[in-house]
């Protein structure tokens, strides 16, 4: 049987090291808010390239948190892609903001640079983008948009640790940059994790202090905040996993070269383009009968996903509350993609197996 994903397995490598950090944190003695933490968010504001890192306590949280800290008000707008996870419209809900979806490129299955401008209106202060299974958006028209209506960019970069764009990382477009480490992602912890990256010292500032509490002195609050604070143990297994994250991501890129050259051409295959350095949190492909596919690759011991089955304005949890619409590419998507398995554990043999399979049907 080849696993989709096997957590055990993707994390063996680093047993003994997570171990060893592990006990450390425990002699220490010391969980919230420490070196650790520290230690972590100064190494991954490094490895992204930029200024700031703040831990907080998961993806969604980074996401909420970074809406916060840009003081947004009640019924305002912030354009979001029809297709993406729905935490990410969540963290837009959660704030008393108005998602307006706006659907994605059916080549790249991120937000459409060229339908942004027909969704503005003077309540729009944020494109929240979100780089879809470990492939940056196309950011320089939307960044164009952006400046042009003078509104903000926040980054959804949940799956896309390490992914570049002309050559620059994701996280530092825009105002925030909001990361998720559940545990199934390139750069994932044994828990619940997230962080937020951001280039002013201001805006690091405000966001320590919602993570905790608003406050910046224990016992005085100057915010109204929040608790949500990554942990010491949580970044120490971060920090031990960050410096394999370019393996990681290196053995995921071959494994979907593997794909992308045996893969037979009846599946839509994700675009390889040279702007784009993907780090394949997931590797997708399409298929009219994608039903069928995933069973026939079950019946042959292959486990698959769909990311995702319902798009999110068919959830029952947004029905009246979402903008926009209709939404025929984002349901075309939904209706036809499968991923497959492409875990660090999986071999190139693995791969080739999946490959062969899949070619016969
Ligand atoms: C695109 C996207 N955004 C946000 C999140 C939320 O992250 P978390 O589960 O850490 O809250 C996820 C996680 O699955 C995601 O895939």
């Amino acid at each position: 049987m080849i696993d989709y994903e096997n957590l055990a397995k993707a994390n063996s490598k680093f047993f003994e090291e997570y171990e060893r950090d592990f006990k450390d944190t425990l002699q220490r003695g010391w969980f919230i808010l420490g070196s650790k933490v520290e230690g972590f968010e100064y190494s991954f504001a490094e490895y992204c390239g930029i200024k700031f890192c703040i831990g907080v306590a998961s993806g969604l949280d980074a996401l909420m948190l970074s809406l916060h800290a840009c003081q947004f008000q009640p019924g305002d707008e912030i354009l979001v892609p029809s297709n993406t996870y729905i935490a990410t419209i969540l963290s837009i809900l959660q704030c008393q903001l108005i998602p307006v979806l706006v659907e994605p490129d059916i080549r790249t299955y991120n937000i459409d640079p060229s339908k942004l401008e027909a969704h503005i209106t003077s309540r729009t202060r944020a494109i929240m983008l979100v780089h879809l299974y470990g492939k940056s958006c196309d950011m320089d028209p939307i960044v164009a948009v952006a400046k042009k209506h003078d509104v903000h960019i926040i980054e959804d970069c949940a799956q896309a640790h390490g992914a570049m764009y002309k050559g620059t990382k994701v996280g530092g477009f825009g105002e925030c940059g909001a990361f998720s480490f559940y545990p199934t992602k390139n750069l994932g912890c044994l828990g619940d994790g997230g962080a937020i990256l951001v280039q002013t010292p201001e805006k690091a500032e405000m966001l320590r202090k919602l993570r905790n509490y608003g406050s910046a002195k224990k016992y005085y609050n100057e915010i109204v905040g929040f608790n949500s604070r990554l942990d010491e143990i949580q970044a120490g297994f971060l920090s031990v996993k960050l410096k394999h994250l370019d393996e990681i991501n290196n053995h995921k890129r071959k494994l979907a070269q593997l794909y992308h050259e045996g893969l037979k051409s009846d599946f839509i295959k994700p675009e390889i383009h040279k702007n784009y350095y993907d780090v394949y949190h997931i590797y997708n492909i399409r298929h009219e009968r994608r039903n069928e596919l995933r069973e026939h690759l079950l019946h042959n011991e292959i486990k698959t996903e769909i990311h995702y089955p319902v798009p999110p304005h068919k959830q029952r949890a947004m029905q009246g509350l979402i903008k926009g619409g209709p939404f025929p590419i984002s349901e075309e998507i939904h209706r036809t993609t499968l991923s497959l398995p492409i875990s660090f554990f999986h071999t190139e043999q693995d791969i080739e197996h999946v490959i062969e399979i899949a070619n016969k049907f």
